[in-house]
């Protein structure tokens, strides 16, 4: 490393990165997964969902926008986040309406796949039982609404690497929901199924058409390996 070689500790465990990276991308580089849903490794950092809190020098921070410092102290996986992760889990979960085993993204969402690495078994708090309008008038994509958690990837997907801003946020609270810059839907806008944007959502709201089930239930991507692995078994 060079003389700008910053040093910090996650979890004890001293860990170096260089100026401006955030802590969850020095984390990553040194093997330490810091759970995350609206992170995503090619957009910038917006911290939406609030999963990547961690402790720095005791005050809870989003690792995913606030850089490194020299001598920074991150606690990550202590069971008092690891308990507000849960907890924002289940916010997402009975916020929308999910039933994983009939969705067709089991196994490789990322939602699903950080309530089994956190340990969320069934949510405690009471269901809101949402029913938000479906978009199905774009031939190869549609959009279950009930399935977002707001993590904004496919706007600013869309907005930057695509160049279009197909996708944006509309209200505000329990009201708020993705929406697109068309009176009558996605099939009205500029989306093309190769888009970047097509691909970024972390849960099954934004879908392919005609590709349900073309991989079995048991050979997605975290029907063997914990969402996380890779980057932990990278370092080794
Ligand atoms: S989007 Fe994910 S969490 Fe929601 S029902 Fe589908 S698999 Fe389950
Ligand atoms: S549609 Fe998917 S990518 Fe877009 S905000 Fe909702 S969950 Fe995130
Ligand atoms: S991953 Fe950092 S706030 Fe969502």
């Amino acid at each position: 490393m060079s003389d700008n070689t910053i040093t910090f500790t996650i979890d004890g465990k001293e860990v170096q990165g260089v100026p401006g990276q955030k802590i969850m991308e020095a984390a990553d580089a040194a093997g330490v997964y810091i759970p995350r849903l609206c992170h995503h490794k090619d957009l910038p950092p917006r911290g939406h969902c609030r999963l990547c809190v961690v402790k720095v020098d005791g005050r809870p921070k989003s690792s995913c926008t606030i850089p490194i410092e020299d001598g920074m102290q991150v606690e990550n996986d202590t069971e008092e986040l690891n308990e507000h992760r849960r907890m924002v889990l289940e916010m997402m979960f009975v916020e929308g309406n999910h039933f994983c085993p009939s969705c067709e993204s089991s196994g490789n969402c990322e939602l699903q796949a950080e309530g089994y690495r956190l340990g969320m078994i069934t949510p405690t708090l009471p269901y809101i039982e949402s029913h938000r309008e479906m978009d199905a008038t774009h031939p190869d994509i549609f959009v279950n609404r009930d399935l977002c958690i707001l993590c904004g990837r496919c706007v600013r997907a869309s907005a930057i690497q695509d160049g279009k801003t197909v996708f944006a946020f509309e209200g505000r609270g329990i009201h708020k929901v993705i929406t697109v810059n068309a009176e009558h839907g996605l099939g009205e806008t500029l989306m093309d199924v190769a888009d970047a944007a097509a691909s970024v959502c972390p849960t099954g709201c934004l879908h392919t058409k005609r590709l349900g089930y073309t991989i079995p239930v048991g050979q997605r991507k975290y029907d063997h390996r914990p969402i996380g692995s890779d980057i932990e078994q990278a370092a080794h």
